[in-house]
Order: C-alpha cells, then sequence, then structure tokens
C-alpha cells in the first residue's frame, strides 16, 4: 500500500478541504495517523470491528489490548457508554477536549473488536485542532492507539510515524511535533472510586482536586509479577522499548551523575555504544558515549515533550546500553517516570 503523506499548512487555521480525504478514508473503514496533543495516534472507525483488525495488524499489536475511542464534543459521548457516572461528568468538565482519558461502561454500539472483549470503553475527546477536526469531519468516533509499531517509543512527529507505519496505512497527516509528548491520562471511572491506570499530563494532583479521591491502579506501582492483572491490559506490555539496554539510575544527582559517567566510560572501553540520558542542567558533566540532554528539571513538560524523541534516537543511533537521570514522581514527573521505568524494563539501580 502507498502511504499517502499530508502536510496540515496551519493547524491553528485548518481548512475542511485539508483533511475531508482522510475523514472519507476514516468513514470508509481505512487507517489515518494524525497529530493529537499527547503523541501520534493511528486512527480507525470505532465503530467497525473490520477496522480495528487493521490496527492491530499494522502496528503488530495483540488484539487483547483495547483500543481508545477518541470523540471531538460530549454529544458523541452518550451513545457509546452505558452511563455517564458523576466523577466521570466533572473531569469531562474540567479535562475535556484534553490529555484525558476515560473508562466508562460500554453500549451496545461499541463493538468488543474495539475494546479487546471488555465490557468497558476507553473515550477521549482530543484538543488538539487537526485530531478534534478530523473526528467531527469523519462522523464516527476514532479508535486510536499511538501510531508506532507496538513495543516502540510512542510517535511525537509524522517522521516517527512514517519509519514505523510507511505502507501499512492509507495516509498519515503531519501537523507538525506535538505539544506534550507522553500519552494521556486514563482514569477508570466505571466503579465506585476513580482508578488511575496511566499517569499523563492530567496529574494525579489536578485529578484529585476535581473529584477528591482517586486511587492507583496496583500495577502502576511494580513490576509485573506472576499474577499481574493491570486494569489497562496495554500496561502489561514493556512498552516504550529501546533496542538498548536501559538502566535508570536513582539517587542525589552527584551520585548519578558519577555513576553514569563510570558505567558510560566501561562499556565503551568493552567497545559497547553508549547513550546517555541526562538534562540542561547536567549536561556539561558528562563525558563518555551518546550524551542527549531531554530538557530542563526545572520545567518538566519539556522532558516530557522530548522524552520518546531521544529514545528514538538512540535506536537509530544503534546504541546497545543507555543510562538516564530519573525524576521526581510528583506532578508530570509521574508520567515521565512511569515511561522511563518501562522503558527500562524497571531495571533500575540506586545510588549513593
Ligand atoms: O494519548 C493517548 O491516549 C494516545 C493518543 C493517540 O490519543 N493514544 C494511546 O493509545 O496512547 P494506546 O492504545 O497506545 O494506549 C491505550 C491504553 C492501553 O494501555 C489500553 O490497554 C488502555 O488504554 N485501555 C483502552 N481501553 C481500555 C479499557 N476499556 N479499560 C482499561 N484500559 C483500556
Ligand atoms: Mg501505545
Amino acid at each position: 500500500m502507498q502511504t499517502k503523506l499530508v502536510k496540515i499548512k496551519d493547524s491553528e487555521n485548518i481548512k475542511d478541504e485539508e483533511l475531508s480525504e482522510a475523514a472519507r478514508i476514516l468513514r470508509e473503514g481505512g487507517l489515518v495517523a494524525f497529530p493529537t496533543e499527547t503523541v501520534y495516534g493511528l486512527g480507525a472507525n470505532a465503530l467497525n470491528e473490520d477496522a480495528a483488525k487493521k490496527i492491530y495488524a499494522a502496528k503488530g499489536r495483540p488484539s487483547d489490548n483495547p483500543l481508545i475511542a477518541h470523540i471531538s464534543c460530549m454529544e458523541e459521548l452518550e451513545p457509546l457508554v452505558a452511563e455517564i457516572p458523576e466523577a466521570g461528568r466533572k473531569l469531562a468538565e474540567a479535562y475535556w477536549p484534553g490529555p484525558l482519558t476515560m473508562v466508562f461502561p460500554k453500549s451496545s454500539i461499541v463493538p468488543y473488536g474495539t475494546t479487546g472483549g471488555l465490557d468497558t470503553v476507553a473515550v477521549r475527546m482530543p484538543k488538539d485542532p487537526v485530531a478534534n477536526r478530523l473526528i467531527a469531519l469523519a462522523g464516527v468516533p476514532v479508535a486510536a492507539p499511538s501510531a508506532n509499531t507496538s513495543g516502540r517509543p510512542s510517535p511525537t512527529t509524522a517522521q516517527h510515524v512514517w519509519q514505523d507505519m510507511e505502507g501499512k496505512i492509507e495516509m498519515i497527516l503531519d501537523g507538525g511535533p506535538v505539544g506534550i509528548g507522553v500519552e494521556s491520562t486514563i482514569v477508570d471511572v466505571s466503579g465506585p472510586v476513580p482508578t488511575l491506570l496511566r499517569p499523563g499530563a492530567v496529574t494525579m494532583e489536578m485529578l484529585r482536586a476535581t473529584v477528591g479521591e482517586v486511587e492507583t491502579d496496583p500495577a502502576l506501582l511494580g513490576p509485573p509479577g506472576a499474577d499481574f492483572r493491570p486494569k489497562a491490559p496495554g500496561m502489561k506490555y514493556r512498552h516504550y522499548a529501546p533496542h538498548a539496554e536501559l538502566t535508570l539510575l536513582e539517587g542525589p544527582l552527584e551520585a548519578v551523575v558519577g555513576r553514569i559517567n563510570f558505567l558510560a566510560k566501561e562499556k565503551l572501553g568493552q567497545k559497547y555504544r553508549v547513550g546517555v540520558i541526562c538534562t540542561d542542567e547536567t549536561r556539561d558533566r558528562y563525558r563518555y558515549g551518546e550524551i542527549r540532554s531531554v530538557g530542563q528539571r526545572a520545567h518538566e513538560e519539556t522532558i516530557a515533550h522530548n522524552l520518546f524523541a531521544v529514545l528514538r534516537e538512540f535506536d537509530d543511533l544503534d546504541v546497545d546500553y543507555i543510562y538516564s537521570e530519573s525524576f521526581s514522581k510528583d506532578h508530570l514527573g509521574q508520567a515521565i517516570m512511569n515511561r522511563l521505568t518501562k522503558a527500562a524494563g524497571y531495571h533500575i539501580m540506586k545510588v549513593q
């Protein structure tokens, strides 16, 4: 299949003509990758099981891993869900459109092929103007996982999508680099207490400020064990994984810098390729390997924004070992550390 790459001229001033072919492809059961404010998504008609199957095939994704249905406005929520619990209504008011996905009991029109066999459906209303207008024009809810090959870091530019999806899907809409850079927060509002299933830019602190009590899915707290059954099935897979072995170093920054320099030098001596993930604040203190700053500690949103691109760059450089600094687990740091910990396959080294 020939993949068409369509550049959006000005995301703040989109013309419907620019999106009409993409909307038609979606309506007719094809696949279109598009920008959202979090990461690029790989879209298909969420009500069409055959279209959903194509997503799993293009990504190489296990079909028990459910898809998020994307909508453009509140009126499009009701047909998809059996009920809208109070917490869901409040969170929608506060954070939609935006980087928040909520899990609701599903209605009968949502096929099990989209929900991976679950009786719930995850719904998100993206704010990105290209995503939002595309969904409105398609006239159907759009199932969209991140537009990467399963297991690779999520794409934050159209070029990342091209690397993974060229020849496998009908169209890629290029709206430039995304804003946030990590996937949406997922909250299950189908039970008595809202539960955080995946941290994102709508932080735990923000959720609690809106609805009070919010629980954390135990799966977020540690590595997968034998009886590991996260509520978001996708969280059990080794996501975001670079080809290299990634080690996350935790401890006082001074000690972390020293140990990374030591380990990087040692691996270089053994003729391996080494990547170092650091920050603007520490960049000058590293001496060995391919050194990449992910952003500024003082502005964690810059770190979220660059993280996946840096992991992909290390793949392109064929690095064997990556050593990374770690970050606070508060606010947006929770999402950053969640992605890094998973990219590291829970390989964490504590230093003092
Ligand atoms: O930011 C995002 O959410 C991006 C953009 C494209 O919107 N999408 C995204 O989709 O990250 P994906 O498929 O890569 O991740 C969706 C996650 C998976 O971990 C999946 O298991 C979980 O959402 N999920 C989907 N439906 C669910 C449900 N009914 N119950 C629990 N978890 C669900
Ligand atoms: Mg994904």
